[in-house]
């Protein structure tokens, strides 16, 4: 894809402008430790990206431990978990905003690029108002009318449809492997951060590398 085409920019969150994904992790490794399932750093990181109940079935089959509860249970448990979750994201501020981030994003908002949100997080508006970033988006996919989660592409079409541009005028932004996945399956420019995304198009190694001129720079 070449810069110049680029119009419009499809954000993921969690890990990504908010401080949050150790949070998830923090609550999923309870529920880990509950059912009996070892948390280890590759389980934590496979989880990146994977909606509420998948998340759940992953850790459960980690263990083996896929048959052992009925659905009614499945969703105490995923409740209890989102539970734990929302008391640690309660004391978020615009002091979690990632480093970089709230730069880049009055970056775009001053060069008109458009943007939406495309986070598996079913908490994603509230955790948006709690770092005063809500104005910033033109709209923001809602996980719970997706038929499948990420990696598919479904979420990130959806995000370039908000944004009523076509795919090869926008780009993703994610810290999760399942999430450049859907990016690259819905055909748009696969920007990610951190180490371990090798499919993604372009690469930074955390958020205060994400800037227009650097991202101008690796499409040159
Ligand atoms: C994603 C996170 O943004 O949202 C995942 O990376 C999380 O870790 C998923 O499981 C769903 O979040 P929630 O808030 O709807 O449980
Ligand atoms: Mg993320």
């Amino acid at each position: 894809m070449k810069f110049a085409d680029l119009k419009g920019f499809a954000f993921d969150l969690d890990g990504v402008i908010a401080d949050t994904a150790k949070f998830h992790s923090q609550a999923w490794h309870q529920t880990a430790d509950k059912v009996g399932t070892t948390w280890t750093p590759e389980l934590q990181e496979a989880l990146k990206g994977v909606s509420r109940m998948d998340s759940l079935e992953m850790i459960l089959k980690a263990g083996g431990h896929e048959s052992d509860y009925t659905q009614e249970e499945k969703e105490a448990l995923a409740a209890e978990k989102n539970d734990n979750y929302g008391k640690l994201i309660a004391t978020l501020t615009p002091a979690d905003i990632l480093p970089g981030m709230q730069a880049f994003l009055d970056e775009l908002r001053e060069k008109g690029y458009k943007l939406s949100l495309a986070s598996a997080s079913k908490n994603a508006p509230k955790i948006l108002k709690y770092l005063g970033l809500t104005d910033y988006f033109v709209g923001v996919v809602d996980p719970a009318t997706l038929s499948a989660g990420k990696p598919d592409p479904e979420i990130f079409a959806r995000a370039a449809e908000i944004l009523d541009l076509p795919a090869n005028q926008v780009a993703g932004l994610e810290d999760s492997a399942a999430g450049i996945k859907s990016i690259n399956g819905a055909s748009e420019l696969s920007i990610g951060i951190g180490d371990q995304l090798s499919e993604a198009a372009v690469r930074f190694s955390d958020t205060s590398q994400v800037s227009l001129a650097n991202i101008e720079a690796a499409l040159r």
